[in-house]
């Protein structure tokens, strides 16, 4: 593979050698110093697994999207490789949070990303068009189950990947952490997916990070799920790359009567907007 950027690519600022090591089907989760600064959110992503995909997905310049923003790492992700951030979140108290963590970057609203505060299935109508698209949504309403059993019993008390005093994203009846039944949540999460395809440029990439979880006790394949849903949506499947969380606990859920599973990764979900 070559040392070089090929002229043929149209898609990123990567040298072969970069590109090939990035379309290996698992990474490993790797943390960084900056991530620490997200603690008052309850689930935000790792600031180096966002910028090896935006490395992957983007050229220096493009516009990237995240309609789930929360704390704003996508956006520092997307600054810390000189592309242009945009996020949505229906919470003011993670705005302040994110453009906390992008000042002391010395990253400047406005001109080098853009948060806006609304629901994203109202926001995106009016939004310009972006190259790529990175989100995780809320897991339907998996932070509202305080782990009353197992998890209580560990160290920290409270849900793994929950921080203590913050157990849910908000009140908000749109926000798809609240949705009844996870039917709904899927129906609310493919109407804001359509709004991102109608403004992701053709030919571009959206990466869906979620990983599966129990309803109702029941072990449910969400990959499968959003797989449909997107494609409903008109975006092509393009594959799955395994993020591995190697350091969560283990917790012996059906032990010793049944097998029940840990979940120790997430799915990095990827689809392509179809070339016109
Ligand atoms: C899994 S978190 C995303 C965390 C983010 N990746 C980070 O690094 O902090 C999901 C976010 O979706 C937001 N949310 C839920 N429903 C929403 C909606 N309808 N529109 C916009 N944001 C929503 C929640 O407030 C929450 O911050």
């Amino acid at each position: 593979m070559e040392d070089n950027i090929d002229s043929r690519n149209k898609l990123n600022d990567l040298t072969g050698k970069e590109w090939l090591k990035l379309t290996k089907s698992f990474w490993l989760s790797e943390k960084c110093v900056d991530d620490k600064d997200a603690f008052k959110h309850p689930a935000p992503f790792l600031i180096k697994d966002i910028m090896k995909l935006i490395s992957m997905f983007t050229k220096s310049e493009m516009r990237v999207l995240d309609p789930f923003c929360g704390s704003g790492t996508t956006l520092i992700a997307a600054n810390n490789l000189q592309r242009i951030g945009i996020g949505i979140d229906l919470s003011e108290e993670y705005k302040s949070l994110a453009i906390e963590r992008l000042n002391k970057k010395n990253y400047t609203e406005n001109k080098d990303f853009f948060y806006r505060i609304g629901d994203a299935n109202k926001v995106l109508k009016n939004l310009q068009a972006v190259d790529y698209i990175v989100t995780s949504p809320p897991y339907h309403n998996i932070l509202r189950n305080k782990g009353e059993g197992l998890r209580k019993q560990s160290e920290k008390g409270f849900r793994n990947g929950s921080r203590i005093g913050v157990e849910y994203y908000s009140e908000h009846e749109n926000d798809l952490g609240n949705k009844d039944s996870y039917k709904d949540f899927l129906t609310s999460f493919e109407q804001i997916m359509k709004k991102c395809f109608a403004i992701l440029n053709a030919g571009k990439y959206t990466s869906i990070i979620i990983s599966d979880f129990t309803v109702d006790k029941a072990e449910v394949c969400v990959q499968a799920d959003i797989v449909k849903t997107m494609q409903n949506c008109g975006f092509e499947f393009v594959g799955t790359t395994v993020l591995l969380q190697d350091n969560k606990p283990l917790y012996p859920f059906g032990y010793p009567y049944a097998y029940k599973i840990n979940h120790n990764h997430q799915n990095i979900i990827n689809f392509r907007k179809p070339k016109e």
